[in-house]
Parts: structure tokens; C-alpha cells; sequence
């Protein structure tokens, strides 16, 4: 991400705020988009609770890229932005009746379904609507994505999605109800996953699933193998785009994906994580007896992974060319957990640098509050700068 040339006009701009490089979001979506068409009939959903800017869902519309929502308002606010109901799903273990009406409303593709009670009160809905919903099971294949205990979402212990040995039992459920259909499966195993071999044990279990459904001479439409692919935090300049490649051809190589069927995935950080950073400006240096704090005017308001997730940000002074020094950069807010990192070298900075806080694209403003009365953080692209 070439932040250097927009310096002088952050400086003119009050922050903290997300600033999103469109010349990058350009280039990664059509990586993706490229990658995507080794798999033949693959439809890429942006999961848009990463980011559900306004303009960046307007790139993600003209990719072609459909949508995975989970909940009523992403559904409304995607339709709003011009996308047909057909592309897009919609995840989420609790859907209320109001949000399952949206979705009827808008004619979406498919609900991905995670319980018993769900698919009844879907085919209640559909009923009063005079509808038939499409159905995709969401399976718990057990799998591990060795990723961050709070970002796994494939293992048994999880309260996401339909055990294995109940899928059967629920598609003949689905198929004695009136206004509900089977269409496919889906599954999401986690977020931030680097190891392609968990993709790969995914698409094993897939083709399993599928060979004890078809044996019972059961179709089905869609395969949706979910989000999850990480992209590198430690060297967001050096390697801004995540490994499409890599990951469309694990799936290409292993998932066996009948003639008539669709693949579908949803892939949210590995869109929008690294054409975003967070823009804030030091306040303070504080020198104590132990460190030296730089004081930001960011707080875990704006961006909370650092201290939800322990998640590294790399922190960049654009001000200062300085000799390196240690800081614990931290907010303003009064909490021990609002630090972004600790003894982080930094060029010597002092009150009224720059700091830029990388890879902040995804699961960064959709994730920021007004805690403390704090105004609700800013996004720019690069083109309103
Ligand atoms: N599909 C489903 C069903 C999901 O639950 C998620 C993310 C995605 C797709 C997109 O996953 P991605 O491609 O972005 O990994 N707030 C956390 C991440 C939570 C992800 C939750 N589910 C973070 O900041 O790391």
C-alpha cells in the first residue's frame, strides 16, 4: 500500500481515520477474480461484515462478486447498493423473524441454515409469504483451521452449524416441508487461516459428504466452502495480496464438484484487510521510568482487534525518518487494553507524527464504536482524499 504520497494531505485531515487505497482494492479483486475462474461455475460472495463501506461494496458490485450476509441490514443495505437478491446468502445462527422475512422478501439465493427450529420457522415464513426458500445445510465438518481460539468456528465445541451425523436426517426433514427446499451445503471452518492443508482436509470431507448423499440419491446444487483465508499482518507492504492462487487451486485440485453444481465462497479479510489503514496522530509522548509511551488519538474504539484478539497491527510512523526507539503505542482511552502494540520500534516521534496502522481493511470499522462519546471513526478511499 503506497501511503507516502497521500502524507501531506493527511496531515490537512482531521483523524483518526480509515483510509482505503482503491488502487489496491482494484488490484486484489481482480486477483481474486482471476484465481476464482480455475473452478468451473464459482460464484466469490464478499462476506460484507468485514467492510460494509458504501464505496468499497461498489468495486465489490462491478467485480461481480456477490454478497454473504449475516444479517437482515447487511441484506437490505446490499440491495440498496444495487445487488439482485440472487447473489446473495445469508449466514447466521440466530436469524430473527424479521430478518428471515427480509430475506424472503428480496428472493436471496440461499439462507445457509445452522438448526432444526430455524428451518421450521423458515418454512412458516415462506408459507405466509407463499414462497419456497432455498436451503443450504451448514455442516460442522470438525475440522481444525489452527487459527485464534475466538476466530475458529469448525470444531464440534463450536455453535455454529449442523453436526455431521444429523445432515442426513435433516434433509429428509427439509424435504417433508412444504415451502423450504434443499439446495446445498456450506461450511466455514474459520478466519485467518494460512495453512492451505486445512482447505485441503475440508475438500476431503466434502467429497465424502457428497458420496454418502448421493448414495441415498440425494442432489445437491450448491458446495459454499465458506470464508476463512488469511492474509500476512507481519508484512503488509511486502506482500499486500493474499495467496489466491494458492487457495483456488487447493479446491480446484481436491473438492470434486459435480457438472451441475455451483461453488460458492466466502471470503471477507482476504478482500479488504490490506488496501485499509488507520490514519491517527500522536498526541503525547510520554516518557515514564520504565518506556516511553506514544500517546494516539485512536483508541480501541476504532479498531478493537489488538486488544479483542491480541491481534498485531503493524504501526508505521509516515513523519519521522528518524532513528528507531521502543514505544507501547496506545489510545486515549481509559482502559488498560486500549494499546495497539507494545515496544514497538518506531522512529523517534514525537506529538503531531502520523502513524499509520496497517492491514485495518477488514474487521476494522464495521467493529468500531462510540465508546466514551467518541465520534463514530471516519472512512476515506483514496479517490474523496
Ligand atoms: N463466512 C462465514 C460464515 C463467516 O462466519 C465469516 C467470518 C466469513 C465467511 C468471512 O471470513 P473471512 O474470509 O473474513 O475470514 N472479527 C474477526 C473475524 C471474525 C470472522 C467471523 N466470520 C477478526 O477481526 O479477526
Amino acid at each position: 500500500m503506497e501511503l507516502n504520497k497521500y502524507i501531506d494531505k493527511f496531515k490537512k485531515t482531521e483523524t483518526p481515520f480509515y483510509f482505503y487505497d482503491i488502487d489496491l482494492l482494484k488490484q486484489t479483486f481482480k486477483e481474486a477474480q482471476q484465481h476464482s475462474q480455475v473452478i468451473p461455475n464459482a460464484m466469490v460472495h464478499f462476506a460484507m461484515k468485514a467492510n460494509s463501506n458504501a464505496s468499497i461494496l461498489s468495486y465489490v458490485h462491478q467485480a461481480g462478486f456477490g454478497i454473504d450476509a449475516v444479517s437482515g441490514g447487511e441484506i437490505q443495505r446490499a440491495v440498496e447498493l444495487g445487488f439482485c437478491g440472487d447473489r446473495i446468502v445469508f449466514a447466521g445462527v440466530g436469524k430473527t423473524d424479521k430478518e428471515i422475512l427480509i430475506g424472503l422478501d428480496n428472493d436471496i439465493l440461499c439462507f445457509n441454515v445452522e438448526s432444526i427450529p430455524e428451518i421450521e420457522v423458515i418454512n412458516e415464513l415462506a408459507k405466509e409469504r407463499g414462497k419456497t426458500a432455498r436451503l443450504a445445510i451448514r455442516v460442522n465438518p470438525n475440522i481444525d483451521a489452527h487459527t485464534h481460539k475466538n476466530i475458529t468456528t469448525g470444531l464440534e465445541e463450536n455453535k455454529f452449524g449442523i453436526a455431521l451425523e444429523d445432515l442426513i436426517p435433516t434433509i429428509r426433514m427439509i424435504q417433508e416441508l412444504s415451502n423450504v427446499e434443499y439446495y446445498g451445503l456450506h461450511f466455514h471452518i474459520g478466519s485467518q487461516i494460512l495453512d492451505m492443508e486445512c482447505f485441503k482436509a475440508l475438500s476431503l470431507k466434502v467429497n465424502d459428504i457428497q458420496e454418502s448423499l448421493e448414495a441415498l440419491h440425494i442432489q445437491t446444487n450448491s458446495i459454499n466452502i465458506g470464508g476463512g483465508l488469511g492474509i500476512d499482518y507481519n508484512h503488509p507492504q511486502e506482500k499486500p495480496i493474499a495467496d489466491f492462487k494458492s487457495y483456488f487451486n487447493i479446491f480446484k485440485d481436491y473438492l470434486k464438484l459435480r457438472p451441475h453444481q455451483s461453488f460458492h465462497c466466502e471470503l471477507g479479510r482476504a478482500l479488504t484487510a490490506q488496501y485499509g489503514a488507520l490514519i491517527t496522530r500522536v498526541i503525547f509522548v510520554k516518557k515514564a521510568k520504565v518506556k516511553q509511551f506514544a500517546i494516539v488519538d485512536a483508541g480501541f474504539s476504532d479498531l478493537i482487534r489488538p486488544s479483542l484478539y491480541q491481534s498485531y497491527h503493524k504501526a508505521v510512523n509516515l513523519t519521522s525518518n528518524k532513528p528507531e526507539e521502543k514505544y507501547d503505542l496506545v489510545g486515549p482511552i481509559c482502559e488498560s487494553t486500549d494499546v495497539f502494540g507494545e515496544n514497538v520500534s518506531l522512529p523517534q516521534t514525537q506529538r503531531g507524527d502520523i502513524i499509520a496502522l496497517l492491514s485495518g481493511g477488514a474487521y476494522g470499522h464495521v467493529m468500531a464504536s462510540q465508546y466514551n462519546c467518541r465520534p463514530l471513526i471516519r472512512e476515506i478511499t483514496s479517490e474523496q482524499l
